[in-house]
């Protein structure tokens, strides 16, 4: 039997088409890519996450000299905010880079990669509202999704660990 899996997503041309807690959203993940630490990849990530308090925790990716103990900016923020609001559920995340060493290639959108995706959905699993996704490129442009849980269909969970709860 064949099946199928289809969101829709939403897209802007710049962010103040978006709604003004989604676009101070922008604004700060915007500015969180002043966190980063990115000697390596000139790619510079900023990630905002907009907590059910409405307080805004922030991150960068932190590069290393041996590359696969960097973190990305999606994860560094969701260490700060476990340790800060620890168990704090999730409304958005927003996402935001510059690209130090190609500054002219700006057209892409940014999208989370597969562990942030997985790490992402770890928080969406304990909380009874969806985490909002916004995506964006330096011009301003980007891309929402309404639930992260679009972002990695056929997800390992914890019902894979212990399928009786
Ligand atoms: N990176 C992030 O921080 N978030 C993403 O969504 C994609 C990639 C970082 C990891 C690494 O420091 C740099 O971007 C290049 O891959």
């Amino acid at each position: 039997m064949d099946s199928s899996f289809s969101f829709s997503y939403h897209k802007f041309a710049k962010p103040g088409d978006l709604a003004p807690e989604d676009a101070a959203l922008l604004e700060a993940a915007q500015e969180a890519t002043q966190l980063a630490y990115a000697p390596y990849s000139g790619f510079e990530v900023g990630a905002a996450l907009l907590l059910d308090n409405g307080v805004i925790v922030r991150g960068g990716n932190q590069e290393n000299a041996s590359y696969p103990a960097g973190i990305c900016a999606e994860r560094a923020a969701l260490a700060t905010l476990s340790s800060l609001y620890p168990r704090m559920g999730i409304k958005a995340v927003a996402i935001a880079y510059r690209n130090r060493k190609q500054p002219g290639r700006n057209e892409l959108i940014l999208s989370p990669c597969g562990i942030c995706r997985q790490s992402l959905l770890e928080v969406s699993g304990l909380q009874d509202h969806p985490i909002k996704l916004i995506m964006s490129n330096p011009a301003g442009e980007g891309i929402i999704v309404d639930s992260i849980t679009n972002m990695l269909p056929f997800a390992f969970s914890g019902d894979h660990l212990h399928p009786e709860g």
